[in-house]
């Protein structure tokens, strides 16, 4: 087969025109700007920042900025295809200058991460990261709540009021990156549009701690994803594509270019993959767009737009699929 290479790869993401759809999550890769460089020759459409945490800013929470210390320590053995950095750019003031550093050396387009969910103090550091030079910024309220005063209502407030003050704050575009985790998401998806949130970030892994029985101690634990992980990612995007204003970008479980397709089908605009890179190294960029052309080539598309969403509740022929009522069908058809 012929693979034609006039098509048009490009897509729209926070209002930023990236070649292609897959880009780099946050991830420490960007602890060093010579693995940014190695990521834009790789063929990679975007970077996004590693975060600067909350914790980092307000310095109030040391005892848990040690503990994100320990868990990228111990992926020292997942840098086989990186410059490994020797001290991470942890502080805030190394961070921004890592984000000039950056912008400098690489022409793909550069989100800013911020970590967080408390409000005021460290919200001007997203200010700081729009004046270093950032392109986008992804906000990331990884946050787990433990206090059983903390209502489901209260929680999901303070998103939406800390989206609606960082959307004053800053002119670059804003995304937000949510866990799964919420009872209603559609309904905070939609409010977190409302507040004018540019995209959606979708989803967060959290890093789940594990107990070693000989030693009686809790282990920080980081594992890489699998392609498993991004079905529930497929759904989300299909229930909230053509819904929300907002851009929609896949991450978690993104391995391969069909994993990629997959999203894109489901609605994304954009496809992060960090573990993927972290396994394969940069060159798989190019291998996900070889791929993404090989495939596009048989199903006759020209163009990202001609099948983004083809998938999402909207437009696929079965809708009942992405909702409850196929789980009794699926259940029923289980050893048939
Ligand atoms: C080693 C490592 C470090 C990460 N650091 C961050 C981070 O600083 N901020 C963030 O928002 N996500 C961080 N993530 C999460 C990734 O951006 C991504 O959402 C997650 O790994 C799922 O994507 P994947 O399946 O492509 O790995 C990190 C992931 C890994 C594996």
């Amino acid at each position: 087969m012929n693979i034609t290479t006039n098509m048009n790869l490009t897509t729209t993401y926070l209002g930023l025109k990236l070649a292609h759809p897959f880009m780099l999550g946050a991830s420490p890769l960007t602890g060093q700007l010579e693995n940014a460089r190695r990521l834009e020759d790789g063929g990679c459409a975007a970077i996004v920042m590693h975060s600067l945490f909350e914790e980092q800013i307000t310095e109030m929470m040391a005892g848990r900025v040690s503990q994100l210390e320990e868990v990228q320590a111990t992926l020292g053995g997942g840098f086989v295809h990186f410059a490994q950095p020797e001290k991470f750019p942890l502080g805030p003031d190394e961070y921004l200058e890592q984000i000039r550093k950056i912008k400098a050396a690489v022409s793909i387009p550069v989100i800013g991460s911020l970590n967080g969910v408390g409000a005021d103090g460290w919200l001007t550091h997203a200010s700081l990261i729009e004046q270093a030079g950032a392109d986008a910024l992804e906000l990331n309220v990884y946050y787990l709540s433990t206090g059983m005063q903390d209502s489901a209502v209260d929680i999901e407030k303070q998103i939406e009021t800390l989206v609606r003050q960082l959307k004053q704050r800053i002119r670059i575009p804003l995304a937000v990156k949510l866990s799964p985790y919420y009872t209603a998401f559609a309904n905070l998806a939609g409010r977190l549009d409302a507040a004018r949130a540019d995209g959606l970030v979708l989803f967060n892994r959290f890093y789940q701690p594990d107990v070693d029985v000989e030693t009686l101690e809790v282990l920080p634990n980081l594992r890489l994803s699998t392609s498993a992980e991004l079905l529930l990612r497929l759904r989300w995007l299909a229930i909230l594509s053509h819904r929300v204003e907002a851009s929609l970008a896949a991450t978690g479980g993104v391995h391969t270019a069909l994993d990629g397709i997959k999203a894109l089908l489901s609605g994304a605009h954009a496809v992060q993959l960090v573990s993927a890179v972290l396994e394969q190294g940069a060159p798989h960029f190019r291998r996900m767009v070889e791929g993404l052309r090989y495939w596009m080539t048989r199903h006759e598309y020209d163009s990202i737009e001609a099948f983004r969403g083809r998938l999402n509740l909207e437009h696929c022929p079965n809708p009942a699929h992405f909702e409850r009522m196929s789980y009794q069908r699926i259940l029923h058809s289980w050893g048939a």
